[in-house]
């Protein structure tokens, strides 16, 4: 149609999956959702909501980069973590998702690229595409434990390639950066200019200890300018409350640039509410009970998963080290589609893998957020249809 952007011409049809869920939940059919992956939906502890009436939450006094103090309570929490950041060097957004569009505005003429792993997150897509900016995937080798590969980033490079995406862990694949993978890729990305942005959203939920584990960039000198982005949807399971942060940190000048033209952009939104900066201190002090309990739940529910799979089974649960999700390696026969449409006959939702791009096989992605009684009833149903 005539008088829209093509940016923002999205295909809308829905997919056989789609319209057989749509169906089946306007019949009232009782479903057990395994892609539930929202935080705030599944019974995990949150923070007292007094939190959010701070005596001067009708005060409008905004610094563009976020309330200092607020700043300050997320260097903290990094600094919890280990990173050693300056407050100077954060800036705050209302989600990750925002602190994307905003790095994209600061990096990318129209028509740039930026580089993005493949299996990952599907907004990729369309983060980019409406700031007019273009992906070009790079796998990430299944025989690699869906780990970064260097060569394959640098055979997705081209001349109009402005920064290299790195999801850590991976979603859904649970692969953390390591130490190894990090250094080839900086050197990379220092001789071709390439600015490095790590989405650490999910950095918080390792499963189990690794040697070389790179948890976060932020507080690393690294020769190329960095990005580390993380915020309270995950971190403290509140997406609802709209605050994410982005760390820039490499070569001090070109770092001190990107925070001068960052702080323009954010003035020009100023998206952040008064209430939550003023909250997050008290915020960031809850989510350590919020990460216990979620740890304890994934891990659970994965161990149940595992658990399930009989022995000599022709699908397999892929090794992971973290964040919220389970992926099953199912065989190629009958494949995502009709193993999740025969899934949803036996009243269980999951997603295919190809909503992740994955390649190479066939995949299925599980939520492992459900409370384990409502995880655990789909596990019957689960493995007699993946056994045929
Ligand atoms: C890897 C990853 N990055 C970013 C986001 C978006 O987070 P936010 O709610 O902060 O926009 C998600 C949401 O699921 C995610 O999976």
């Amino acid at each position: 149609m005539s008088g829209f952007s093509t940016r923002s011409d999205f295909p809308r049809a829905w997919n056989p999956l789609a319209k057989a869920l749509a169906e089946l939940r306007a019949r009232g059919e009782p479903l057990v959702d395994l892609t539930e992956s929202n935080p705030t939906r599944v019974g995990l502890p949150q923070p007292d909501p007094r939190l959010l009436s701070t005596p001067e939450a009708f005060t409008y006094a905004p610094e563009p980069l976020g309330l200092r103090f607020a700043r300050e309570a997320v260097a903290a929490h990094l600094g919890s973590r280990g990173a050693s950041v300056s407050p100077e060097h954060l800036i705050l957004s209302a989600s990750t998702s925002e602190s994307y569009a905003w790095l994209f505005k600061l990096l990318c003429e129209p028509g740039d690229n930026v580089l993005v792993p493949a299996p990952s997150y599907p907004l990729f897509e369309y983060l980019t595409r409406l700031e007019g900016v273009e992906v070009r995937p790079y796998r990430l080798p299944r025989v690699h434990g869906f780990g970064l590969d260097v060569e394959e980033v640098a055979a997705a490079r081209d001349a109009r390639s402005r920064a290299v995406l790195v999801v850590n862990p991976g979603n859904p694949t649970g692969h953390y950066l390591h130490e190894g993978e990090l250094a080839a890729l900086a050197s990379l990305c220092a001789d071709t200019g390439l600015a490095l942005v790590s989405d650490e959203v999910f950095s918080d939920f390792a499963w189990d200890a690794e040697p070389d584990r790179v948890a976060t960039v932020a507080g690393r000198e690294l020769p190329m300018l960095t990005f580390s982005l993380s915020g309270l949807s995950k971190v403290a399971g509140l997406p609802g409350l709209k605050l994410g942060w982005t760390h820039v940190g490499g070569p001090p000048a070109a770092r001190d640039e990107a925070l001068a033209r960052l702080e323009w952009v954010a003035d020009t939104f100023l998206s952040v509410g008064t209430p939550v900066q003023q909250a997050l201190p008290g915020l960031l002090a809850h989510a350590p009970r919020f990460q216990a309990a979620l740890l304890e739940r994934v891990k659970e529910n994965r161990r149940r998963l595992v658990a399930a799979r009989p022995s000599g089974a022709s699908w397999d649960v892929v090794p992971g080290h973290g964040g919220w999700s389970a992926v099953l390696r199912i065989p190629r026969e009958p494949g995502e589609e009709a193993t999740c449409l025969a899934l949803l006959d036996a009243g269980l939702v999951v997603q295919p893998g190809y909503f992740y791009d994955f390649t190479g096989g066939a995949f299925l992605v599980l939520s492992l957020l459900p409370p384990p009684e409502v995880f655990e009833s789909a596990l019957g149903p689960l493995v007699r249809v993946l056994e045929g």
